[in-house]
């Protein structure tokens, strides 16, 4: 198998590209990979290095907005893994012009080339934060869209191209929706390795509000298990909910981070809310469990302590970028 995958050099998706090229994702063997990535801030070359020397690979550095650049690489592909995103809730309430760009404009650019080219299969990969908030309850992939913030509602907009690219199209595309991860390489703004490289370094952690948001918790690699079986196995036309299980108050989780790094509770500082910040967050995966077999793998306590040894072992790799990004 042949697959483009975009955003192959961000969080997720150079796991993903790690995994295929490490021969560890089921129904997924012998692929080549070419990774199409503009290098943002979150995008780095060096979260390839383990398969940098791998036959399979080729590094494409560019836009996925570049027509011309995306019509020549898309020709040759069996497939289309779609990460590539502007992906940070609060970069997009500073400003949401690259969230549009990238995520709604970016999207449709692929998604018209992969209609020109007759492409297999496109994998969008989108987020349970297009559902909005839930109270009680968890979202079945029916639930109408509501998204909140600038981020969620660019991302319910590609989700929703994609899928109509299906209909008008008739291109073979499979959604997946999935909760929040966590695991190694995932950029040091996002909370977790926001509050463990903080810890890390002696500083305080901010902790919004009450602390009283619900997220789930997925492991980066139960994820893309998940898409793996989505790719390989899912229905032209459909949406999967991916989630992991493990559903924690911000507080919640918060202590368990102070815990692993042997600190306590005087290192918190409460700080203002985040706006229209959405409450709580819980997808159902009753259809991937059942159709494709899904369960997540990764036992959440497992998970947890594996990520805090791997920032605490890694700083020559997070502590540039964070001194890049000024944070
Ligand atoms: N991290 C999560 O918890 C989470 C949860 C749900 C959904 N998602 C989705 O998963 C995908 C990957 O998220 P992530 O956490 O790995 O993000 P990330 O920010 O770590 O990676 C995004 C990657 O996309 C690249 N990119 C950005 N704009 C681009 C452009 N215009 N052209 C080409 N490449 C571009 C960046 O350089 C970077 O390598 C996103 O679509 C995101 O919306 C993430």
């Amino acid at each position: 198998m042949r697959i483009l995958v975009t955003g192959g050099a961000g969080f997720i998706g150079s796991h993903f590209v790690r995994s295929v090229l490490q021969g560890e994702r089921d129904g997924i063997s012998d692929a080549s990979v070419t990774v199409l990535d503009k290098l943002t801030y979150s995008g780095n070359r060096a979260n390839l290095d383990p398969v940098a020397s791998h036959p399979g690979l080729t590094f494409v550095e560019g836009d996925i907005c570049d027509e011309a650049l995306v019509d020549e690489l898309v020709p040759g592909h069996d497939a289309i893994v779609h990460f590539a995103a502007e992906s940070h809730v609060d970069r997009s309430i500073a400003g949401a012009k690259p969230f549009v760009v990238t995520n709604v404009l970016g999207t449709q650019t692929l998604l018209d080339a992969a209609v020109r080219h007759r492409t297999g299969r496109f994998l969008h990969v989108s987020t349970d934060e297009v559902y909005g908030s839930i109270e009680s309850g968890s979202w079945s992939e029916d639930w109408p869209l509501a998204p909140n913030s600038p981020y969620s509602a660019s991302k319910a907009s590609s989700d929703l191209l994609a899928l109509a690219y299906s209909r008008t199209h008739h291109l073979d595309v499979v959604v997946t929706r999935c909760s929040n991860n966590y695991g190694p390489y995932q950029f040091p703004e996002k909370v977790i390795p926001l509050f463990v490289t903080n810890l890390i370094d002696g500083r305080n952690v901010p902790l919004y509000g009450d602390g009283g948001n619900i997220r789930d918790w997925l492991h980066v690699d139960d994820h893309c298990h998940g898409i793996a079986l989505a790719l390989t196995r899912g229905r032209a036309g459909e949406v999967y909910n991916i989630g992991g299980g493990t559903e924690l108050t911000n507080k919640e989780l918060t202590g368990l981070l102070l815990d692993a790094c042997g600190v306590g509770w005087e290192r918190v500082d409460y700080v203002e809310d985040r706006k229209a910040h959405d409450r709580r967050y819980s997808v159902d995966i009753t259809k991937i469990s059942k159709e494709l077999g899904y369960q997540p793998r990764v036992p959440f306590e497992t998970g947890l302590a594996d990520t805090v040894r791997w920032y605490v072992e890694n700083r020559s790799w997070w502590e540039p970028l964070r001194e890049k990004a000024g944070l």
